[in-house]
């Protein structure tokens, strides 16, 4: 005889509002980055399933403090959190890496050494960074479409433009208020997002990189992790807590609210919370267009991108100037590769082109099944797939104009650089002088003829045997069968006035359009430039003109599937708008007999370090510390000091920074990363694989306590036990 005692006994308990799970925790893997304001309506029962004990309201609300009031907007694509009542904020080290960088020198190198101000006259300005705080959001579709009917689409388009640029002039009413609408769904519905914006911003601190950046490219996108990687600011305001330029003048900014730390036991299973601004995900992609990325933009892209990285390595292992000028280059490039291999992998373990072949099966079935909605959607599908079949040609173009071309070598990026600066010089728009000077400065810092010399003809001739010859351009079409260095160092390449620094700046402080020709006539703008040209001419226009028709046939698809679903939860993709992911600290098995575990630890850093990889140097006192057990009470059961965990909150980049909160909304990490059999999570997200990465808060408090000798700190925050 069955038993169904246990399934009354689980209804109960949920019924009871989870008695039971206080103590052991439901893991589940959950898809979607939601919309703070939608919590209440759609996600409560979630919640509660998972464990959490906090209300709609206390994530989001314009009435009362919430801890929306506490995650900024972090620079131009990162997340931030208030962790103090004086404006403390904690975010990635890779998130404050180029404000520390600029404030770096030769001498003063903080990204090596570290930096922690002992006090606040130590903190130090960083230009041209900011951060936004959401003051509210709010949903604006009919304000922006209605009454559009009649209209063309380029009239509608239009319009809308109108409407958004009214609705958010009138609201930015002063230099620090910024008003943003953006579309969700692919324009089917819009939002309003209203920001208050802080523009003098002080580093605080960061860890030295062998700590911020332990691992390095190494052990980005993979878990089992040890990166340290965060670092400190702190917001400046007016004496009343208005924003303000930066002034001396100026004190640490009084918050709505803070977070609060929780130091503590980490239990696998327990639910994890993230708030912060994911950038872009694509998760309604029909299947061409997985199989696009899986076969063709994702392979093509890499490809390229193994030619930069191999070609700067070699270099880089050569001489160590060249290996810091091009560090940076180097793991941004490597970022998007890395993250590329991992989603190809993800996609075909996942069958993802089988499983969307599926759905779309059975979206036909419900399309099919009612007259009105065949008339409507039935074309959908088969329209997306002529749609792809002619974008192929065009896609792969413009990956490889991006790569090659775009952001190819160092020369043609400078090239893109002056262009706009010659654009702007003739139409008479204003340009900032210094700041381009700057720029140029710091261009040629990282700069080498020799390497970025053979960059260019390695890509050159990748794009000759890839690209049609009618794509090359008249000067690259020239010299194509002369890509080697004998003929193009000397002929081409060291004839560019480009190469020299003072030449470049002379040209901008002295330009007249009289001037303009030393400049469209030097070798390396000109092959450039014709490769701009012939790229826009035959190629850009078809693609952006069929890129727009698959977007206004992907909103039909969403606007169907979002009425297929029903009225419970629809997933909205990322945006750079604010967004809150939950689900709860899980390990995965990555292969056939290995699981990993969801915690690491510095026993973890050690076992590193006796590797001779260098990106696993570990500093001289972090070993003392951890030979001498001088760990304080930030030690887990174990007694050792936890370093990260992994959890199965769906994330992506923007979300480095982003709180981690526990059940009842304290701070127990800071986001950083995915594991890289994950990171096809952009495009669809595998529960059994997809896992966000974290920095364990503990490590963190340990670092500035033990490590940087930074009590002032630990002092300003409000730890729970
Ligand atoms: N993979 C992380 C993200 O997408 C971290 C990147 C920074 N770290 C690095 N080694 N490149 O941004
Ligand atoms: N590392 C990413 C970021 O910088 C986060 C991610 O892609 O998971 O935002």
């Amino acid at each position: 005889m069955m038993n169904y005692d246990w399934l009354f006994r689980l209804r109960r308990a949920i019924l009871v509002g989870l008695v039971i799970l206080s103590t052991t925790f439901m893991s589940v893997a959950d898809e979607g980055m939601w919309i703070p304001t939608l919590l209440k309506k759609y996600n409560m029962d979630d919640l509660q399933r998972l464990g959490f004990r906090l209300s709609a309201d206390d994530v989001y609300s314009v009435n009362h403090a919430s801890l929306k009031d506490a995650v900024v907007l972090f620079g131009g694509g990162c997340t931030g959190e208030v962790i103090s009542s004086e404006g403390l904020v904690l975010t990635n080290h890779h998130c404050g890496y180029s404000s520390i960088q600029s404030l770096s020198s030769v001498e003063n190198n903080l990204l090596k050494s570290g930096f922690w101000a002992k006090s606040r006259s130590e903190e130090l300005y960083s230009p041209s960074l900011k951060v936004r705080f959401l003051e509210r959001m709010e949903e604006v579709t009919d304000k922006i479409t209605s009454n559009l009917e009649s209209l063309s689409k380029a009239q509608q388009k239009e319009k809308i433009q109108e409407r958004i640029l009214s609705l958010t002039q009138e609201l930015e009413t002063d230099l620090f208020t910024e008003a943003v609408v953006k579309p969700i769904l692919y324009g089917n519905q819009y939002f309003l997002y209203v920001y208050k914006v802080y523009k003098d911003i002080r580093l605080v601190g960061a860890p030295p990189s062998t700590i911020g950046k332990f691992g390095g490219d190494t052990d980005n996108w993979v878990w089992p992790r040890h990166t340290g990687d965060f670092s400190m600011f702190r917001i400046y305001a007016n004496t009343d807590g208005s924003p303000s330029e930066y002034s001396d003048d100026n004190i640490p900014l009084k918050t709505k609210t803070f977070l609060k730390i929780k130091l503590g036991k980490l239990e696998k299973g327990e639910p994890t919370m993230v708030i912060g601004y994911p950038g872009k995900t694509q998760l309604y992609l029909p299947s061409p267009a997985i199989n696009m990325y899986q076969t063709t933009s994702f392979p093509t892209r890499i490809n390229i991108r193994d030619i930069k990285l191999s070609t700067w390595k070699n270099f880089m292992d050569k001489d160590p100037k060249i290996e810091i000028q091009y560090a940076s280059k180097y793991a941004r490039t490597a970022n998007g590769w890395k993250k590329w291999k991992g989603a190809i992998l993800g996609l075909s373990r996942f069958h993802a082109i089988e499983r969307k072949k599926d759905a779309e099966k059975k979206f036909q079935l419900w399309v099919d099944s009612e007259p009105e909605r065949k008339k409507s959607y039935g074309s959908i599908l088969p329209r997306f797939d002529s749609l792809y079949a002619q974008f192929a040609i065009y896609n792969e173009r413009h990956i490889y104009y991006q790569e090659v071309v775009e952001r190819g070598a160092d020369l043609f990026q400078l090239s893109t650089i002056l262009n706009s600066f010659i654009h702007d010089k003739d139409k008479g728009i204003l340009v900032d002088q210094t700041s381009l000077l700057n720029k140029i400065d710091k261009f040629y810092n990282d700069y080498n003829p020799v390497v970025d010399a053979e960059v260019m003809m390695q890509l050159l001739s990748l794009y000759i045997d890839s690209v049609a010859p009618e794509f090359y351009g008249k000067s690259l079409y020239k010299i194509r069968d002369k890509l080697n260095d004998k003929y193009f160092v000397k002929k081409v390449y060291n004839k560019s006035f480009l190469l020299d620094k003072e030449s470049v700046k002379d040209f901008v402080v002295n330009y007249s359009r009289s001037e303009r020709s030393k400049l469209t006539k030097d070798p390396i703008f000109k092959l450039k430039y014709e490769m701009d040209q012939t790229y826009v001419f035959t190629s850009f226009f078809k693609y952006q003109y069929i890129n727009e028709q698959i977007e206004a046939n992907q909103k039909s698809y969403v606007k169907a599937l979002k009425e297929m679903n029903g009225r419970t939860r629809f997933k909205v993709d990322a945006n750079l708008t604010m967004r809150v992911s939950y689900g709860s600290i899980e390990g995965y098995s990555p292969k056939d007999g290995v699981i990993y575990r969801p915690f690491t630890s510095l026993k973890g850093i050690f076992e590193k370090s006796q590797t001779d990889i260098m990106d696993y140097t570990v500093p001289q006192k972090l070993i003392d510390l951890y030979k001498s057990k001088d760990f304080g009470n930030y030690i887990n059961e174990e007694g050792q000091v936890p370093v990260a965990f992994c959890a199965s909150n769906h994330t992506t980049g923007g979300n480095s920074g982003s709180p981690v909160l526990n059940r009842d909304g304290y701070l127990i990490g800071v986001n950083f990363d995915r594991c890289w059999d994950g990171t096809m999570s952009d495009l669809m997200f595998d529960p059994q694989y997809c896992r966000n990465i974290i920095l364990d808060i503990r490590y963190v408090l340990f670092l500035i306590d033990k490590f940087s000798n930074a009590p002032n700190l630990i002092d300003e925050l409000e730890i729970v036990q």
